[in-house]
């Protein structure tokens, strides 16, 4: 992996870590991230505090992980540090996801969430709807499990 790519990694590790509760076994490991970026098609969006993309040697205060297939977009993960949140940097994260899904004349978004997750109303603003649900998708540091719920935005 060339260092431009090391380092975006090193900064949305970071807010990986702040970012995930960890009753939800949702982060992904370094390798996990590191593994999807080197997958074509797969981009990641870093966001700074202030809403741009973070200067060199700036942390980032969210990202958003992407991947493209024959005209749909999937949001794999996006996360924001708990301090930034409510923002806007995460709907901002996402508009920018829907805006480069329609330059390149892909036809749908999907998205996969764990079933209570808050980030519904953020997706449901942004006009996706629940198409379908996996049970027990998650299984819970406590042992017990929570279905995925699918999502899709038309575009
Ligand atoms: C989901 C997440 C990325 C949202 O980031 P954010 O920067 O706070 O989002 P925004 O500030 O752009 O929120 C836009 C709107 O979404 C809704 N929203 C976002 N988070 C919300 C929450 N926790 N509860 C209720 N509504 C929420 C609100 O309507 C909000 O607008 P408002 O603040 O004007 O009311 C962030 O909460 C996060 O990192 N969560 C943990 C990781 C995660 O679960 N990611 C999703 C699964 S991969």
């Amino acid at each position: 992996m060339i260092a431009a790519q090391e380092d975006d990694l090193d900064r949305a590790m970071e807010v990986m870590r702040s970012a995930f509760d960890s009753r939800w076994g949702e982060a992904w490991t370094r390798r996990q991230l590191s593994d999807a970026m080197m997958m074509p098609h797969t981009v990641l969006q870093l966001i700074a505090e202030n809403g741009n993309a973070p200067a060199d040697g700036e942390t980032a205060a969210g990202f958003a992980l992407s991947k493209s297939i024959a005209g749909e977009v999937e949001l794999l993960l996006i996360a924001v540090r708990p301090e930034h949140r409510r923002s806007g940097l995460g709907g901002a994260l996402l508009d920018d996801l829907i805006a480069r899904a329609n330059e390149n004349g892909a036809d749908s978004v999907f998205l996969e969430m764990r079933e209570n997750n808050p980030a519904l109303a953020l997706y449901r603003q942004r006009g996706f709807a629940p198409v379908g649900r996996r049970k027990s998708y998650y299984r819970l540091s406590d042992g017990t499990f929570l279905d995925a719920v699918t999502f899709h935005l038309t575009l």
